[in-house]
């Protein structure tokens, strides 16, 4: 949420910059700004693009910071983008997270006779680093955020030191790269790596100043850290297009490349268990624990609704999911036998890191299920499992959510062996899970057929999608991406809910997408589909291949492999991210970026 990046070294800083929040364009794309020492700031409302078109090409400047915005004080426009100044106009800040008591330092501020030009709390923020300046930036910052409640991550600079940026971190991230050519900072590791993979990244309270071949860390209050460089995995290339038409295309033809890289090193082939590094160091804990809490927020709290699904069923330990915003606020009691598994894509989540605060206050073992190396959940729990399923850009989550499912399902091999699943049971579940890449291969085979589909249904308000059990969870995940990509309203209920309420809404306008694979609750589903064609309302199918019955019943069919029980979801899931991104398209939309959202949801 907001993109920080910053360049201070021997090369022009404005390409650097320009490239950088290209990069981060997925944090926030309301309005953009850069800041060059010796050259000065230019803003622009919209996307990088209009930022790009004022850029004069002959900016000189070897140190800059920029920003790209997800507004959340003040309208989208030029007057509220960042870099924001001081008083003197020679401090310039960029500023990613909510200044939540900046009206009382406003009001403080105005008594002094500052001025106020946005209606941003970040120009509270540098106004107040202004009103401390006395020649030594870092001093001055540090001064202003002991004032301060709230998150920000920062940069700053000063036109009397140009030789330095200082940076801070309070909730959202912040990340330096140490380059050949320079120092850069950034919001997201991803950003950097065409220029380094050797990284450090703050932690919350500190403040670095970075010049450009050095950079020096302390706390707010002024003591010393010593900070250990390390390398990022993910290759440049990860956050290139590489010739698709989107990153979200891009991601979900991943899928199978993503489940590969979840499994590696993981399936023990000879005891039929899965073996999960990240968790070794508690294993004895995890052995006793009587009752887990997932938590997570959007497509991560879904991915734990299927987990809960797959650990009940084949672990055997009673499960909790709970939304990231609710349980930070939730009475729960202090509880050695629990453990709470939080899951998160970024690593980065505001509500789901206060989650984890919670969860260590109620004495729980605290797990974590992320996917960026080194973010600031992955910092805080006790152990945990990285999901590797490389860098998301596309703002809706596909192939991160697919590699949750799939870590899920090697989390109730490895808790469901420690709890009684017989060895042929286990080692069932690893051949499958070793089939599944060649699944997914399978599954993305049918992207034409699905466009086709999702074209036909592009043109409805209204959408339904049901599932039970397993698909119950993937019925909401997948109206939830119909929702974000293409802006058509979309509900999702569990198949059985349907008559207690929400198909008084259906009619032949109002489609309903119907997961039902041939399993258990197969007749069930097929029932509501009857009742739902009874109103009128056109169906589409995501079925088993070889289901002879389905036809009759559907007006479309999307068939998928079928495979074991355990893993039917997260082979279910792919052809709904499809469809709801071929809808979008059709609709002509910019399913990378959807209006109103950003990705790594850093406010709460
Ligand atoms: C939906 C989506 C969001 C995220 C949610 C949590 O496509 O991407 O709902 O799943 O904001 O984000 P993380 O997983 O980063 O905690």
């Amino acid at each position: 949420m907001c993109g920080i990046f910053g360049y201070i070294g021997t090369e022009k800083a404005a390409p650097f910059l320009l490239e950088g929040l290209r990069t981060l364009e997925y944090r926030g794309y309301d309005s953009a700004g850069i800041f060059v020492h010796g050259h000065g700031v230019i803003k622009a409302a919209g996307p990088i693009s209009s930022l790009e078109a004022k850029l004069p090409k002959d900016i000189q400047g070897t140190a800059g910071i920029a920003h790209t915005r997800w507004a959340t004080h003040g309208a989208p426009s030029e007057k509220n983008a960042h870099p924001h100044h001081d008083m003197s106009g020679r401090i310039w800040l960029v500023h990613n997270g909510i200044i939540e008591n900046y009206r009382e330092l406003k009001e403080g501020l105005a008594v002094q006779g500052i001025t106020f030009y946005s209606e941003t709390d970040t120009e509270v923020l540098v106004k107040l680093i202004g009103s401390f300046y006395k020649g030594d930036l870092l001093e001055a910052t540090r001064l202003a955020l002991r004032a301060v409640r709230g998150t920000y991550g920062l940069a700053v600079v000063s036109e009397h030191e140009p030789n330095k940026i200082i940076v801070a971190r309070m909730g959202s991230p912040i990340v330096l790269g140490l380059g050949k050519e320079g120092n850069f900072i950034a919001s997201d590791p991803s950003a950097l790596l065409v220029h380094t993979k050797r990284v450090v990244y703050l932690d919350d309270g500190e403040i670095a100043s970075v010049s450009k071949d050095s950079f020096e860390v302390t706390t707010i209050r002024g003591e010393k850290k010593t900070k250990k460089s390390e390398i990022v995995e993910w290759e440049h290339e990860a956050v290139q297009k590489n010739g698709f038409a989107h990153f979200m295309l891009k991601e979900m033809f991943e899928a199978p490349e993503v489940v590969l890289n979840t499994l590696r090193g993981r399936l023990n082939v000879e005891e039929g268990t899965a073996k999960l590094g990240g968790l070794e160091m508690v294993e004895e804990r995890i052995k006793h624990i009587q009752r887990l809490h997932i938590i997570g927020c959007g497509s991560a709290y879904y991915a734990g609704e299927v987990g809960r699904y797959m650990l009940e069923e084949y672990a055997h330990i009673p499960v909790e999911v709970e939304l990231g915003s609710e349980y930070r606020y939730k009475k729960t009691y202090p509880d050695k036998k629990a453990a709470a598994l939080f899951v998160s894509q970024s690593g980065e989540t505001a509500d789901t890191r206060a989650s984890v605060e919670k969860a260590k206050s109620m004495q729980m073992l605290t797990l974590g299920m992320v996917n960026v190396v080194g973010s600031a959940i992955a910092r805080e729990v006790d152990a945990g499992i990285y999901n590797h399923a490389g860098p998301e850009v596309a703002v809706a989550s596909t192939k991160a959510y697919i590699s949750q499912l799939t870590a899920f399902a090697l989390m109730a091999l490895y808790l469901g062996r420690q709890r009684g699943m017989s060895k042929a049971e286990g080692l069932d579940i690893v051949k499958a899970l070793q089939s599944l890449p060649e699944t997914m291969r399978a599954v993305l085979k049918k992207n034409d057929e699905i466009a086709k589909v999702a074209k036909k249904y592009a043109q409805y308000r209204d959408f339904m999608y049901i599932g039970r059990t397993f698909h119950s969870p993937i019925a909401y995940e997948g109206a939830l991406k119909l929702k974000e990509v293409s802006y058509i309203h979309a509900e999702a209920y569990a198949g059985g809910e349907l008559k207690h309420g929400p198909i008084a809404m259906l009619d032949k306008d109002f489609p309903v997408l119907a997961i039902v694979p041939q399993n258990d609750v197969y007749e069930k589903m097929i029932s509501n589909i009857e009742e739902v064609r009874a109103r009128l309302a056109p169906v589409v199918a995501l079925a088993t291949e070889g289901d002879l019955q389905i036809s009759a019943v559907a007006d479309d069919v999307i068939y998928m492999p079928k495979v074991h029980p355990l893993l039917q979801p997260i082979v279910a899931v792919l052809p709904l991210q499809l469809f709801a991104y071929h809808v979008g398209v059709a609709k002509g939309l910019n399913v990378d970026r959807p209006r109103n959202l950003a990705k790594s949801v850093t406010v709460e």
